[in-house]
């Protein structure tokens, strides 16, 4: 028989540790959560609502599973009170309103939500002052994009021209002042770094205006999709990458305080950018289409304007963090037709093929030697 190979993920830096999310019932923060409980963590939630119906939270059973704390973190003297009886060891701030439609809007409560919001986070732990520390998720999008078709560097200005992206260039420059103002002392037992990262894919988004979501639906109930700029691409990405960079900089920033207050952009491993039409048509083949031709319809060719498409420079968290990420583009199409694909027909024990996702995804970041995953 074989020796069982068992692996060590993020140095176990997480195994029976506090780790609070907010944002936790969320597309992202239900992956973060789920990977987290793989790795024997003991997780607390914070989140106003369950954003969609279905969710990836509900699906999972997440709430059985976890502390969940239903709040809102506008709400200063709440998120303070959860913190202070937490005492978190990580915490890992997703909580926003993250759509850019949506801030036009609402301009007012996406500030609030993403910027004092992350003001609250932040205000509980410099109050409560324990050995904590704390990865804040921002956006590829807080960067000033001024239209060049270079990547760009964790230096280079922040900005956004529309409410979410100055929302999250704004909740930058609120970390950045906490940190030099508070998390820098020598008393602080605070470490915070921020990560920015692009529009991520994969099994469970059920958000609105999103097209993959857009196109599971309907694939689901037998309707055709119709795509208006089929030319159109995306940097796409599989969100359990810039989670596999969130973890390691968590796992990095607890071991190292050189890396307190620094910030690290999390981008695709491809250089290539795929079209929609691309996308589409892959991703019909994981649902056994008996004709292509009914999964999309070309109802416009706008010849689409590539300015807001925003490339991110990875080279400080390769050269800091030994981070890249890993999958290639077929398996992140699989992934994510693969799992809708079971959750509609028909619906399969979906925590188990989560967990089985993650596995696979350990698995081939093992095969590149990627630095957070190492034999136990
Ligand atoms: N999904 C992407 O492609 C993408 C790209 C770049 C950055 N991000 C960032 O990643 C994070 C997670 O994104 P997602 O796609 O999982 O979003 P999501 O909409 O699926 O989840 C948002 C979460 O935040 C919570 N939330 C919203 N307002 C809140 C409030 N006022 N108080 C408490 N909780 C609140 C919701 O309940 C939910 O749990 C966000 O910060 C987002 O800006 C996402």
């Amino acid at each position: 028989m074989g020796k069982m190979v068992t692996n060590t993920l993020f140095g176990n830096v997480y195994a029976n540790k506090k780790v609070l999310i907010t944002g936790h019932t969320g597309f992202k923060g239900s992956w973060l959560t789920a990977w987290l409980l793989r790795m024997g963590a003991q997780v607390y939630g914070i989140s106003k609502d369950v954003p969609t119906q279905p969710s990836l939270f509900e699906v999972l059973g997440l709430q059985q599973r976890i502390t969940h704390y239903t709040a809102d973190v506008r709400n200063a003297e709440t998120v303070q009170k959860i913190i202070h009886e937490v005492r978190p060891n990580f915490v890992f701030h997703l909580a926003a309103q993250p759509i850019v439609l949506e801030s036009y809007k609402n301009p007012a409560d996406t500030i609030a939500t993403n910027v004092m919001g992350t003001t609250n986070v932040l205000e509980a732990l410099r109050v409560l002052n324990l050995q904590c520390t704390a990865i804040v998720i921002t956006s590829d999008k807080c960067y000033d994009n001024v239209e060049w078709l270079w990547g760009y560097k964790e230096t280079d200005a922040l900005g956004g021209k529309d409410v979410y992206s100055g929302s999250k260039g704004a909740a930058e420059l609120v970390c950045k002042c906490y940190y030099h103002s508070f998390f820098s002392k020598p008393t602080s037992q605070v470490r915070i770094a921020t990560a920015r990262a692009g529009n991520v894919i994969g099994g469970g988004d059920w958000a609105i205006n999103r097209i993959v979501p857009d196109c599971m639906r309907a694939w689901s109930e037998g309707r055709i999709v119709e795509i208006r700029s089929p030319q159109a691409t995306r940097p796409w990405q599989h969100v359990l990458e810039p989670l596999s960079g969130y973890l390691l900089l968590g796992q990095a920033l607890h071991a190292n305080a050189a890396l307190n207050g620094e910030n690290f952009n999390l981008g695709p491993k491809t250089e290539r950018s795929y079209t929609v039409q691309t996308i589409l048509q892959d991703l019909s083949q994981c649902w056994h289409f008996a004709n292509p031709q009914s999964a999309y319809k070309i109802i416009g060719d706008v010849a689409f304007h590539e300015a807001g498409l925003l490339k991110l420079n990875c080279d400080k968290a390769l050269l800091a963090l030994n981070w890249t990420a890993t999958l290639d583009y077929k398996t992140l199409i699989d992934f994510t037709g693969d799992w809708y694909y079971q959750f509609y027909n028909p619906k399969q024990d979906m925590f188990a093929c989560t967990m089985k996702q993650i596995e696979t995804y350990e698995e081939l970041a093992k095969q590149q030697q990627q630095q957070w995953i190492q034999n136990a």
